[in-house]
């Protein structure tokens, strides 16, 4: 049974984080245990026990399984850069393959969901040679795409489906993330993006959708 699902987005700063806690929560009030991840973050605090994400920790503290921090963040840089930059500046290489292993330890650890928040949006490179879509191979995960609903969603959210599908890459579905302030039309946004994405719309302006699609049970039905 496949539960792995990896938070993507059509930004930086869009909710992927925010859309995480939400599902984490939904799962956990229906009894699911859960672990979510932030394998790969930039712009950490330096702290007394080593760095520190803040979209880490929220993730450590939402999951129904309580993990060591370095098992949910096993690569933290501490300037608020493109990941990639930020680990050639550290003498760092990092590969999919070495992510997906250093994500290994909380993955083996039993529960019903994973959810594994990536950094930036889909096309973020690991290295020159790999994107996130590498990664997600690696660990064989679904892809959530969440949509931070503001002017120019349309063209990022359908970029970005194009480049999940064109990569092999599963779609479970999108995420309408209503975020303040309001954009304006915001139905018809959601309206055309909802008629041009083939997978189906998980969580919107009222919450999760209910009977679409996916019943968060790590089934899919299609
Ligand atoms: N639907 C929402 N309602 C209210 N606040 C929101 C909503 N979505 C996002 N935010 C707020 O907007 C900010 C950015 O959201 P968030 O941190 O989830 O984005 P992100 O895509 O995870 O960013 P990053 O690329 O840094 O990981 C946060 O302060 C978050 O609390
Ligand atoms: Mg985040």
């Amino acid at each position: 049974m496949n539960t792995r699902f990896f938070i993507t987005g059509t930004d930086t700063g869009i909710g992927k984080t925010y859309f995480s806690g939400q599902l984490l929560q939904h799962l956990n009030a229906q009894g699911q245990q859960t672990i979510a991840l932030k394998p790969l973050a930039s712009g950490c605090e330096r702290t007394e026990i080593g760095l520190r994400n803040e979209d880490a920790c929220l993730l450590q503290k939402a999951a129904s399984i309580h993990l060591p921090y370095e098992k949910i963040n096993p690569f933290a840089f501490e300037a608020p850069i493109a990941p990639h930059i930020a680990a050639d500046l550290n003498k760092t290489a990092i590969t999919a393959k070495k992510l997906a292993k250093a994500c290994l330890p909380a993955l083996n650890q039993p529960a019903d969901f994973y959810l594994i928040e990536g950094a930036g949006g889909w096309q973020v490179p690991l290295n020159r040679d790999e994107t996130w879509s590498d990664f997600v191979k690696a660990i064989q995960a679904k892809v959530i795409l969440v949509v931070g609903m503001r002017l120019g969603c349309i063209n990022h959210a359908l970029l970005s489906v194009e480049s999940i599908l064109q990569s092999g890459c599963h779609l479970v579905g999108w995420v309408a993330n209503c975020m303040p302030p309001s954009m304006p039309h915001l139905q018809e946004n959601i309206r055309y993006l909802t008629q041009k994405i083939k997978a189906p719309l998980l969580f919107g302006e009222r919450g999760f959708a209910s009977g679409i699609g996916f019943d968060f049970t790590g089934r899919v039905q299609q």
